[in-house]
């Protein structure tokens, strides 16, 4: 691809409960076109950028509904897709789209649609793995990773350094990575059981509290004291980078049978206790990697990653240690599309990753 040469990337996304649409135009290199320099990077304008939650048609059934999911998914991708051409002026290049992991019916609504579009504009149709979209949901701020002019002071320079660890705590995963480049990088361990995410939305529940729980319960959590109860934490000093939260979640359910009590002082202390032994494992977990890889920078993301415990305990310990802290803008960490763009335009720089245009629930990071 040509240098300056602009790029733009209407992205799909309907894995789970948001519709998401949006446009980029991407520019820049994988590598700095100043010898001697760090890499830079890409560079993301965003032209729109729609999300549609679901959330509200969820919440009474106490989590995602893979058939409703994929009706309101049906609904929604005309209308925004609407909304992004609205005052669109550049013609579209590529169009991407998950292709999973995530609900197979629910992804299956996006490719169909990805399809009909592509063959309509007649443009390149890429395939994004979700997971992917969420790792490199940073790159959308673009101080995170630009191209190192060498004029620049060295505070200026590129913010991410590589070896960098990634965390990506979500709904369905919780996976550690080790990055050397954008586009070379190893699993280190993931969860052998729950996600973070859905161990909050779990333990949410038992407390009685809406879907989706991980901002219940970080709300809830203000009024607890983190040290109310010594819940476990999970394989922490195990020699390895896996998790597993669904022993947590146990521990609490029994915690809350043998308690039984509905006052809210009771219940805070709950949430702040477990989101303290979720913490302290990721944290922990995450820096152990760090140091045992000499790592530069930590990357977190996904939607646990707008907890701001959890935020704030990675930075400050990842600042103690050396290491560069970076994270997605708080709206880019949950699902949406933007991320999705960024990704195929990742792929579509180094060309070694590309997906098959078919619905993987499973689809492996
Ligand atoms: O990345 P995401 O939007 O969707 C998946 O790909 O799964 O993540 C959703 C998950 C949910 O489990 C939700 O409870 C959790 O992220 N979450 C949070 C917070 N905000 C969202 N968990 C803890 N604290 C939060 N503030
Ligand atoms: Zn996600």
């Amino acid at each position: 691809m040509k240098k300056n040469n602009y790029k733009t990337i209407l992205s799909i996304e309907t894995s789970c409960d948001e519709t998401a649409i949006a446009i980029l135009k991407c520019s820049g290199e994988l590598n700095s076109p100043w010898p001697g320099r760090p890499a830079g990077g890409p560079n993301f304008e965003i032209l729109a950028n729609e999300v549609s939650s679901q959330i509200k048609i969820h919440r009474p059934f106490g989590g995602v509904v893979p058939n409703l999911a994929k009706r309101e998914h049906i609904k929604n991708l005309p209308i925004l897709l609407k909304k992004v051409f609205k005052n669109l002026q550049s013609p579209i290049d590529y169009i991407a789209v998950t292709v999973g992991p995530g609900l197979e019916p629910a992804l299956w609504t996006g490719i169909n649609f990805a399809q009909d579009l592509a063959k309509k504009l007649k443009k390149p149709l890429i395939g994004v793995n979700h997971m992917e979209g969420h790792l490199f949901a940073f790159l959308l701020k673009s101080e995170n990773l630009q191209f190192s002019k060498p004029n620049l002071q060295k505070s200026q320079r590129s913010k991410i350094s590589f070896p960098a660890i990634g965390l990506v705590v979500s709904g369905g995963h919780t996976i550690i990575i080790k990055m050397q480049s954008l586009t070379k990088w190893k699993k280190l361990g993931e969860t052998v059981d729950d996600a973070a995410g859905e161990a909050f939305d779990k333990v949410a529940k038992m407390l009685e509290l809406p879907y989706p729980g991980g901002p219940e319960i970080e709300k809830l959590a203000k009024q607890g004291s983190p040290k109310a109860i010594d819940f476990p934490r999970p394989m922490l000093n195990q020699k390895n980078y896996n998790f597993s939260f669904s022993g947590l979640k146990t521990s609490v359910l029994y915690y809350l049978k043998k308690h039984k009590s509905n006052k809210k002082a009771f219940k805070s202390d709950v949430a702040a206790s477990f989101q303290r032994s979720v913490v302290d494992v990721l944290t922990k977990k995450a820096i152990r990697s760090a140091m045992e890889f000499k790592a530069k920078s930590i990357v977190l993301c996904g939607g646990v990653a707008c907890n701001k415990t959890l935020r704030e305990t990675i930075k400050k310990n990842a600042e103690e240690n050396d290491l560069k802290f970076i994270a997605p803008e708080f709206k880019f960490n949950t699902d949406n599309a933007a991320m999705i763009g960024v990704a195929a335009y990742i792929n579509l720089l180094s060309k070694k990753r590309t997906y098959k245009i078919e619905a993987d629930s499973n689809l492996n990071l």
